[in-house]
């Protein structure tokens, strides 16, 4: 039977702490809304303790977003970062508290100068608090990549015992190869559904050397339940694992990995232009999935066999994930009924009469800037003209 994958994002968390990535209150909740659409299970929407600003954030997102989607934000192992995150994501319906605690001897040592046992009864402590003030706690296990297998089990078994429900392996550091890291899951599941087997186990992978989605993917294979990915692939140094590649990945290969997720592959491509005009970060042209070219077949010998028949050189078709092969680009000249059909195409509501003049008049100013408007652009040109003048 094909197992369901819990898909968490954690652009507006793990995402935004790249330099030059910051997106303001207004900004974070458009995209949380896209999430939404894509139909993400669970928002990472910061890490509220860092400051008033980000508190901020996470409860509009929760307040916002949260009805139908799960929100969660991070909190170290302290009481006031569990009451700062408590505190922000109330107003979601289904709030999840995520707790972060390192677990490799680097940490132990260096970061907190205590023993591993007193490091231990840090994680214990912080989860019992949780769990007084909800039923849904997760656990991350920092730099489980490069801990002391033993040391690790030891302290998953102690944080279920005191009621973690979602166990979390980061490779934080993105050090471990696919084969490696597969097995640290297989040996993690297996113990874990012996000790409790309601416990959600899950990965999160950093991509330092260009493996977190092959980590990632590793890891369903080997019994990981639960994904934690960003847009394209967002994150520290060389960023998280890619969402779109993760998902892209477990759909064309659904036999292989018996597995797959809720996600609405055909907004993809916009959920990923929309993070790129919000954090003014490009996306590399032939990134998998959401790159320019992705799609794109320039060889002769391609384009001849593509004529043929389209899965001689395609996997997946670009409709899939929502990139519309025949897009229409539009110059100020094209006039209403041209600029009409693009709204319409992506699925918005034009309006009529004062309304769709101003929206008109919005086009006409970006297409003197930019004299070439794509999908994408006009995206956004509805997006954000919605967001701000409503
Ligand atoms: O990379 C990491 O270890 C993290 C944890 C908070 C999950 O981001
Ligand atoms: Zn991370």
């Amino acid at each position: 039977m094909t197992r369901s994958i819990i898909v968490l994002d954690t652009t507006l968390r793990d995402g935004e702490q790249v330099p030059g990535a910051k997106m303001n209150v207004h900004q974070k909740i458009e995209f949380a809304q896209q999430l939404k659409r894509l139909n993400v299970d669970i928002i990472e929407a910061g890490f509220p303790a860092s400051s008033a600003g980000d508190f901020e954030s996470v409860r509009e997102i929760a307040r916002t977003v949260g009805d139908s989607v799960s929100i969660t934000a991070l909190a170290r192992a302290v009481k006031s970062d569990i009451d700062a995150v408590y505190e922000s994501i109330k107003p979601a319906q289904n709030p999840l508290i995520h707790i972060v605690l390192g677990t490799s001897n680097i940490h132990v040592e260096k970061k907190f100068n205590r023993s591993k046992d007193a490091v231990l009864q840090m994680g214990v402590d912080a989860v019992k608090y949780a769990k007084t003030l909800l039923p849904q706690v997760q656990y991350s296990t920092e730099d489980a990549s490069r801990s002391d297998f033993e040391y690790l089990w030891t302290t998953i078994e102690a944080v279920v015992k005191a009621g973690a429900t979602m166990i979390n392996i980061p490779d934080t550091v993105g050090y471990a190869v696919p084969e490696e890291f597969g097995e640290l899951i297989r040996r993690i599941n297996e113990r874990l559904k012996n000790l409790n087997d309601q416990v959600i186990l899950s990965v999160h992978c950093h991509n330092d050397l260009g493996l977190a989605t092959a980590n990632t993917l590793a890891a369903v294979k080997n019994g990981a339940e639960k994904v934690e990915c960003t847009i394209n692939g967002l994150g520290e140094r060389a960023g998280n694992t890619s969402l779109e590649e993760v998902v892209m990945g477990l759909k064309v290969r659904e036999n292989y990995f018996n597995a797959s997720t809720n996600i609405r592959t055909k907004e993809l491509i916009k959920t990923s232009r929309l993070l790129t005009y919000l954090t003014g970060l490009d996306v590399q042209v032939n990134k998998a999935i959401t790159g320019e070219n992705a799609f794109a077949h320039s060889s002769g010998i391609h384009q001849d066999g593509l004529l043929k028949d389209k899965q001689v050189y395609e996997i997946m078709s670009p409709e899939e994930v929502g990139a519309d092969s025949m897009e229409l680009i539009l110059t100020a000249r094209s006039g209403r009924h041209a600029f009409r059909n693009a709204v319409e195409k992506l699925g918005f509501d034009a309006g009529e009469g004062e309304e769709f003049e101003a929206l008109f008049a919005k086009f006409l100013q970006l297409a003197d800037a930019k004299k070439e408007v794509y999908d994408h652009d006009v995206f956004y040109l509805v997006t954000h003209h919605r967001t701000y003048e409503d």
